[in-house]
């Protein structure tokens, strides 16, 4: 960032200029990271022709840019180069599924491989001239226009490759399952893998297994007692990333989910504020999954044709099962914290009701922040209504300067002195039928004197038994943008904000408490972040 150019992030994944969305063919391939993404050549907008973009990383932190790896070059893909996904074959090969946007406009999928496997960086991908290896036909019935983003594919115990492909009728989103033999002749089942109703297109479906007992992730192709599957898919009528926890049988090669129809908008999501077209892999390195997603922009076209670019991705998490198996808990990548600095520190501090306390982080536009309450006395909290089970709306209506006993408390991000831009991440607590339910909120509404971006409050419900654990929160901040972990990353908020008095140095940090209750701060760290080095 700097004095003409205050929103450019210091340690997240972004370009020097144009248009960036989906994380693509993210994988790890003798030791280097491969990140693909969309990327509009041709300007900071949405409107034209996508190619994949390609950068590779030792640690997933610092990124080396290299030329685009996919770009429009055959009928098959004329129009496009859209996402896709990685998979390692049998032999030890990467290969890649993308979709091409064809001559007559519609979507197909298509296959690439490696020019040549001894370069480090897989700079030349060579396309199969079976492509395309998918595509609508007059017999499959496949709507040209909803056909898209294949996942990474996984075998099956018939040594088969299985894959999926986003896609809908009507409103009825589906993910297609296709198999094959040898990776180029696919062939469609006649069921998809899952559907279900009344959610538009699965853009960019995501399948996987996650161990039931533990923090390590696996191979996309196990699967067993040990497991559970997770399927995500991206709502491009909400812009929201979804999932759902279940099993996967894969002999009838049907994954049904724990709890039914959770894709609707209530459902459970990766982040519950700006998140969108994630794609997870499996670090083998490090024995970890790994889940990548892109962030835009909430400010308005015009700014961001200005500022010529738009899109940056997430801090990449790592992820697993939660101990009750119920949902997935998420964690910035350890690499992260390699460019943390300038340690400060506070512990067991009273937090009055009403009180801010300025945590004097330097240069906290760009700082990482981890801090930890303890609530002794929960007899007061406010009551919760049986009608509040909408988070989002909740955190809304009782954004940042309303008052109640217990909360709002937390943090004042990407603050100026006055107080007169924040961005606002905290908690509530009520009190529920039989327990106490806790309410994340980031609250944009005073995030910027500019009218023209987005400040939509995001909100999350977050699974966390206050009676017996501390309540915790980071936060990552970069300039324009704040990712928020609760409750050690069971519920997540990401959110992009264009301060225009809190840039660079003028940014502060406090932590605030505006309920009437006091309350302790149990211990706050917090950290300058280093740049990194992005592209
Ligand atoms: C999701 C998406 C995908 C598509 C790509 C095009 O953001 O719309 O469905 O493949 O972006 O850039």
């Amino acid at each position: 960032a700097s004095a003409n150019q205050p929103y450019r992030t210091g340690f997240h994944f972004q370009l020097p200029k144009n248009w960036i969305n989906d994380p693509n063919g993210v994988m790890v391939y003798k030791g280097v990271y491969h990140l693909f993404y969309q990327y509009n050549p041709n300007g900071a907008v949405v409107e034209g022709i996508k190619i994949w973009g390609h950068s590779t990383s030792n640690d997933l932190v610092n990124w080396t840019p290299h030329e685009p790896a996919i770009y429009p070059s055959e009928p098959y893909d004329t129009n496009g180069c859209w996402s896709g996904s990685a998979t390692i074959l049998l032999d030890d090969k990467p290969a890649i599924l993308y979709t091409g946007v064809d001559s007559q406009n519609r979507q197909v999928q298509n296959l690439a491989f490696p020019k040549n496997l001894s370069d480090p960086y897989l700079v030349e991908w060579i396309k199969s001239d079976k492509n395309p290896v998918m595509q609508p036909t007059i017999k499959n019935r496949i709507n040209a226009s909803s056909f898209r983003d294949p996942t990474t594919a996984w075998l099956g115990p018939d040594v088969q490759w299985r894959v999926i492909v986003g896609s809908k009728v009507d409103r009825r989103g589906l993910a297609i399952l296709y198999k094959s033999k040898d990776f180029v002749n696919w062939f469609r089942s006649e069921t998809p893998l899952h559907s279900a109703n009344d959610t538009g297109m699965w853009e960019c479906p995501d399948f996987f297994p996650v161990l039931v007992v533990g923090q390590n992730g696996v191979d996309t192709s196990l699967n067993g007692p040990f497991f559970k599957h997770v399927l995500k898919v991206s709502l491009d009528e909400t812009g929201h990333d979804l999932y759902t926890i279940g099993s996967y049988d894969n002999i009838k090669d049907i994954y049904t989910p724990d709890k039914i129809s959770v894709e609707g908008d209530l459902g459970s999501r990766y982040d519950y504020g700006k998140y969108y077209a994630s794609k997870s892999f499996f670090d083998c390195v490090k024995n970890q999954r790994i889940l990548t997603a892109w962030i835009n922009e909430s400010s308005s076209v015009a700014d961001d044709v200005k500022k010529g670019w738009s899109g940056v991705h997430a801090i990449p998490r790592k992820f697993w099962l939660a101990e009750n198996g119920k949902q997935l808990v998420q964690w910035p990548i350890s690499e992260l914290q390699k460019l943390r600095a300038n340690h400060i520190s506070l512990a067991n501090k009273l937090l009055e009701g009403g009180s801010v306390i300025k945590v004097s982080v330097v240069t906290a536009a760009q700082a990482d922040v981890e801090v930890s309450f303890e609530i002794k006395d929960l007899d007061n909290a406010e009551v919760l209504e049986p009608s509040w089970t909408n988070p989002r709306f909740l955190c809304s209506q009782k954004g940042a300067s309303v008052k109640s006993s217990l909360g709002p408390f937390g943090l004042l991000v990407l603050a100026s002195d006055d107080l007169k831009e924040n961005t606002a991440v905290f908690f509530r607590i009520f009190k529920g039928n039989n327990s106490y339910v806790v309410l994340m909120c980031s609250d944009q509404s005073s995030s910027s004197l500019n009218q023209d971006n987005d400040k939509t409050t995001y909100g999350a419900f977050l699974d966390v038994d206050i009676r017996q654990q501390k309540l915790s929160l980071r936060s990552l901040m970069d300039h324009s943008i704040v990712e928020s972990f609760g409750g050690g990353g069971k519920a997540c908020i990401t959110s992009r904000v264009y301060p225009t008095l809190a840039i660079n140095e003028a940014a502060h940090l406090y932590a605030f408490n505006n309920g009437t209750q006091s309350l302790n701060i149990a211990a706050l760290n917090a950290w300058t972040m280093n740049t990194a080095n992005i592209n």
